[in-house]
């Protein structure tokens, strides 16, 4: 078990570095869409303050290539001032003498957010020297920042080796709740994948079916495993690869006696038609483009989430953002949040929908990664976890 905060002592006047993932969404002008991140981190920097800390809170936002004033952390630390009136500044340095003075003069109990690491190119790098700046600026590290604990950056990964290390309460609860399902689930377990990626989560699909008792696919995905299986797709999403990849868990799920579910129905558009006319068709053929699971499918979904203990839901059903294509995933969204089973659902877009659909407070947990929450649920290690030091030495 990792150290977590709570086995930290004498906080008073120490400054702690803490790594949080404020990676927050935006709209297309830049304005932020969603605080969740912050909210969620809100009990680890109480925590923190109230122990009299100087917390210097370090993320990034988006991907910029050097410095971009559209992904400031200024706005952000605008929101964390609405929670901690009074006690934020904001650094727009990182590192240097001008960052080290403004930490200097800082009082027990306050907090320095510095500007987005991700301007700096040594960050994605985990370039030592420059992590071995960030480490000059705090006598402790904190990692809290889930949602980019699979990426091996200076803030994440070079700094913490560097310092006495720790995980917050939005790490712990993440890896808790997320190798706890998989390792000691509630039976039936049921996992439903969906969206885009098939490569990205193949390795989730493997590990989960391990212990899972039923798989359903949905989405972007399931037109692979249809082509896998020799059904025509007509010209809806998939390619070699992926059904190649498709085929690979059909077999291992075969071998391993797993039961797999996969659309017998789809909301379709003709491919050319802006998607103004929508159908509902059995088999996908011609032109035909498949754009959401069908009203069977969602049948077939339900009756198996009906009888689940626990679900683990990672992927949108359909191309949700369209509010033609958005049943599916509603529905099966509505269907698990009023479930007797305990619920996970992770994913950027996922979370989203079931956002749209109004389930949030009725699902058990919301993971706050994306990428992270796959890996973790793939079994892998991730090097921002692996970094922190074991709780018992
Ligand atoms: P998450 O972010 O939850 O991990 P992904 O990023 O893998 O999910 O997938 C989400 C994307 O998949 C959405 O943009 C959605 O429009 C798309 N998608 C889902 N179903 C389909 C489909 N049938 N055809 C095309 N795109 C789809
Ligand atoms: C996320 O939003 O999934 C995390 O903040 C990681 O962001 P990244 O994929 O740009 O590393
Ligand atoms: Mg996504």
């Amino acid at each position: 078990m990792k150290r977590s905060i709570r086995d930290l002592v004498n906080l008073e006047g120490k400054r702690v570095f803490l790594r949080a993932d404020f990676n927050l969404p935006m709209d297309k002008v830049g304005r932020i869409t969603d605080t969740t991140r912050v909210i969620n981190e809100l009990p680890t920097i109480r925590y923190l303050l109230q122990r009299g800390a100087k917390l210097i809170i370090c993320s990034h936002l988006g991907r910029p290539k050097g410095f971009d004033f559209r992904l400031s952390m200024w706005p952000i630390s605008l929101i964390l001032m609405k929670y901690f009136p009074g006690k934020v500044q904001f650094s727009e340095k990182i590192i240097g003498p001008q960052v080290k003075e403004q930490i200097e003069n800082m009082s027990n109990g306050s907090i320095l957010l510095l500007e987005n690491v991700r301007f700096y190119k040594e960050e994605e790098e985990n370039e030592p020297n420059f992590a071995k700046e960030l480490a000059s600026l705090a006598d402790i590290y904190v990692n809290d920042a889930f949602g980019v604990a699979h990426r091996k950056h200076a803030s994440t990964f070079g700094v913490a080796r560097l310092l006495p290390n720790a995980i917050g309460f939005l790490m712990e609860n993440e890896i808790k709740t997320i190798s706890e399902a998989i390792e000691n689930p509630k039976r039936p377990f049921v996992a439903i994948f969906g969206g885009a990626k098939v490569q990205d989560k193949i390795k989730a699909i493997l590990n989960i079916a391990k212990s899972a008792d039923v798989i359903m696919v949905g989405g972007a995905m399931a037109y692979s495993f249809l082509m896998a299986k020799g059904f025509t797709v007509g010209r809806s999403m998939a390619n070699t690869e992926s059904v190649q990849t498709a085929e690979k868990i059909i077999k291992e799920l075969d071998e391993m006696g797993k039961r797999l579910l996969i659309p017998i129905d789809h909301v379709a558009y003709m491919f050319g038609d802006k998607k103004e006319k929508t159908f509902v068709v059995e088999t996908l053929s011609g032109e035909m483009v498949g754009a959401d699971i069908g009203p069977q499918t969602i049948k077939l979904f339900e009756d198996e989430i009906k009888e689940a203990r626990q679900v683990i839901w990672n992927g949108p059903l359909g191309k949700y953002e369209d509010p033609k294509f958005q049943e599916g995933t509603f529905q099966i969204a509505k269907r698990i949040a009023h479930s007797q089973a305990y619920s996970i659902v992770g994913g950027g877009d996922s979370v989203s929908a079931v956002k749209q659909a109004r389930c949030m407070r009725m699902i058990n947990h919301i993971s706050t990664g994306g990428g992270a929450t796959l890996k973790l649920l793939g079994g892998e290690s991730l090097p921002g976890i692996e970094v922190i030091q074991e709780k018992y030495i």
